[in-house]
This record gives structure tokens, C-alpha cells and sequence, in this order.
């Protein structure tokens, strides 16, 4: 069971040690030793440029009128991640990260880290992160990113992005989530992996890592266990917390929106250091089948035919 859980660490000499800590723990998966200490650094300097302000800063997002929430994020939050996290989650996205920053702008910022599913103040993975290639928050960025998500709950009332995402289930099309064909998908080694010695780079099924919904991502052909499909029409949360829908459905505001983060980790893969997560290619065909599932339950939902 658990070596398919080693590819990161498949940095030679630290892969036993690693694999063992690394047992129920995703975020250790990652934490190859960067030399600043097991626990992350403070005070690094992971900076990307900030953006100049912009009109858009002050404008909520679609359906919040209030815009103290999203206001509070761009004097606040965004100037200190940009220090700490800039210079791997800028878009489009550097060694291997997913892209949520921007230096054109903290509104565009803002949509980013919305549309991962991160505005979440029980499960956000920006809180759940801790250290990994990159650096844990300081307390202060944990303080002041607790603050914004506080603020966001209330400014959004009972139309946060987990109610929304909560009332998906029955609004879902088995034939299309079909036609998506995620169980056909496989990755392929790069060129600097060595296939004998890698974990799940070789033609590998996204089920070899992720049947449960290990790292917020749900794989399962239902052979054993949940097969995708229904763990998305009941509503499945990941052991992250976050919504298995999320990564087809997402928010903007109280708007919901197609997700792209399956396509987006495609592309972040591409470019990724050999060992970093498998790679793998969502095709054009792929995307138009995942934002065809997506636009239809968007639809239903919207027309009140379902989510009730
Ligand atoms: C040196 C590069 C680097 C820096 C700096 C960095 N990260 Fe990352 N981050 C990565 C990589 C690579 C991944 C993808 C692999 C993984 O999930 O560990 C990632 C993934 C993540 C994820 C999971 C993405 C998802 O949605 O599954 C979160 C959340 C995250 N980082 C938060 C942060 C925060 C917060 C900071 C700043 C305090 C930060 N990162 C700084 C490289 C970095
Ligand atoms: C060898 C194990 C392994 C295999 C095989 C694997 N994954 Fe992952 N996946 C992980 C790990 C570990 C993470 C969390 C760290 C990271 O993001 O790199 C992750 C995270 C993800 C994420 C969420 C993070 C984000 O940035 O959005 C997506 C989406 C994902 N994988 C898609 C896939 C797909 C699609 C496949 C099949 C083509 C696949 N994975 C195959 C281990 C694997």
C-alpha cells in the first residue's frame, strides 16, 4: 500500500526515512530538505512583485455586496503571500506549484485563490498547507489569513462556497462525467525519470494515489471502493476537507463557476522537476468533456431543477 505514496521523495537518499514519516501525512510527502530546517522557513524570501492597486481591488465578487472581506485580503493578505509564497504560486505557476497568485493584480489574486477552493475557514488549505517545497505561513500570515476568512463567512452569509458546493450531488450527469474518461487517464515518464525507480510515473492510474481522495483529487474506477462517480453525487469531501466537486465545479462569489484545476495541475506537471508529481496530459477533448459536465450542472443548478 504504501509506495505508490513515495514519488516525491523519490530523491534518492532521503526516500526511506521520508517514506516512513510520511505515512498519513500528505504534506511531509513533499518536504524534500531544502537545508532551512524540517519545519519551513521563516523569514525566506520567496518574493514576486506585487501589484500596483487597481479598481478592481475594492469590487466584491459576483452576488457579495459587501466587500470588507475581499477589501481586507488586498491590504492584508495578499501583500505578505506575494513575500512568502510569490515566487513558485504566481501564475502560471513555477517548479511544479499551482498557480493562485498574481503581480497583475490582487483582484485577479483573489479570483485565483477562490477558484482552488481556498475561502474556507474551516478546511483551507492555505491554513492546512504547513511547509513543503515552499515555506509554513508565520503566525502573522496565519493570523491575518484567519481574519480575511472570518470576515469572508459573514460578508457571504449562507451562500459561502462549501453551501454552495454541499447541494452539487443530485445535479450531476453520469454520462457525461463519463465521457470525461478520467479512469483512462495515465501518466507518462518524463524524460529524467527512470521508470524503474519512480512511483507511479510509468502509465500509472490516477487511482494508484488517489481512490480515497487522497490530496483533495478523488480517482476511482469502483472495482473497489466508491466509484468516482458516486462519490461526487453524494457530495464527497476529501481528507483535506475540501469538496471532491471542486475540482470540475467551483465559486466565484455566490456564482458558481467551471473549475480548471484538473487541466491545471496538467499543465503544472509538464513543466515540473523530475520525481514532483506524475506527469500527465489533459487534451483539448478532456477539457471541452470537463467543462461540459461542468456548464450542465451549473445549468440545472442555476434553473433551480436541482440543489434544492
Ligand atoms: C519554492 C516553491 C514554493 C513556495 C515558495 C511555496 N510553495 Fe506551495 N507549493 C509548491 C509546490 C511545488 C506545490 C505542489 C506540490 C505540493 O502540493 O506539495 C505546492 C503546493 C501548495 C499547495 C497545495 C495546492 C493544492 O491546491 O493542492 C498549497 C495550499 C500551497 N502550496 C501553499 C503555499 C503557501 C501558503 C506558500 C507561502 C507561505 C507556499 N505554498 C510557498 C511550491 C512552493
Ligand atoms: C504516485 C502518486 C500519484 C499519482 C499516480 C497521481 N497523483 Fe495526483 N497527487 C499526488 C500527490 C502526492 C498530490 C499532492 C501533492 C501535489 O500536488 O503534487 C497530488 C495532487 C493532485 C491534484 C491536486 C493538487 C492540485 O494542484 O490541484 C490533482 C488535481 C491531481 N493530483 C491529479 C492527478 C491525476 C489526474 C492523476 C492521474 C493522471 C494523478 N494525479 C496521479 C499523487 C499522485
Amino acid at each position: 500500500m504504501e509506495p505508490r505514496r513515495q514519488f516525491i521523495v523519490g530523491l534518492a537518499a532521503i526516500v526511506a526515512a521520508a517514506a516512513m514519516a510520511a505515512c498519513g501525512n500528505s504534506d511531509s510527502l513533499t518536504v524534500p530538505d531544502d537545508g532551512t530546517g524540517a519545519s519551513g522557513a521563516t523569514g525566506g524570501d520567496y518574493s514576486a512583485p506585487a501589484a500596483a492597486p487597481s479598481a478592481a481591488d475594492d469590487t466584491p465578487p459576483p452576488g457579495v455586496d459587501d466587500n470588507a472581506a475581499k477589501v481586507y485580503f488586498v491590504q492584508n493578505v495578499y501583500p505578505a503571500l506575494m513575500v512568502t509564497c510569490g515566487s513558485c504560486h504566481v501564475a502560471p505557476g513555477n517548479n511544479g506549484a499551482p498557480a493562485w497568485l498574481s503581480s497583475a493584480s490582487a483582484s485577479d489574486a483573489y479570483t485565483m485563490i477562490e477558484a482552488r477552493g481556498y475561502i474556507n475557514l474551516t478546511s483551507s488549505l492555505l491554513l492546512k498547507k504547513g511547509a513543503h517545497e515552499g515555506p509554513a505561513l508565520t503566525p502573522d500570515e496565519t493570523n491575518g489569513i484567519t481574519q480575511w476568512l472570518t470576515l469572508e463567512m459573514q460578508v457571504r452569509g449562507n451562500a459561502t462556497p462549501a453551501n454552495l458546493l454541499a447541494k452539487l450531488g443530485d445535479c450531476l450527469d453520469k454520462t457525461k462525467f463519463d465521457t470525461i474518461a478520467l479512469d483512462k487517464l495515465r501518466t507518462t515518464p518524463r524524460t529524467n525519470e527512470n521508470t524503474d525507480r519512480c512511483t507511479g510515473c510509468n502509465k500509472a492510474y490516477c487511482q494508484t494515489c488517489h481512490e480515497q481522495g487522497e490530496y483533495t483529487m478523488y480517482s476511482n474506477d469502483g472495482t473497489l471502493g466508491t466509484s468516482t462517480f458516486d462519490a461526487l453525487a453524494s457530495n464527497m469531501t476529501s481528507s483535506d476537507g475540501t469538496f471532491l466537486i471542486e475540482k470540475y465545479i467551483t465559486t466565484n462569489g455566490t456564482t458558481l463557476v467551471p473549475s480548471t484545476a484538473i487541466s491545471d495541475k496538467s499543465a503544472v506537471t509538464q513543466t515540473g522537476p523530475a520525481y514532483s508529481h506524475p506527469m500527465f496530459l489533459v487534451d483539448d477533448t478532456m477539457k471541452a468533456a470537463i467543462l461540459d459536465f461542468a456548464n450542465d450542472a451549473i445549468t440545472k443548478y442555476n434553473a433551480k431543477s436541482c440543489g434544492q
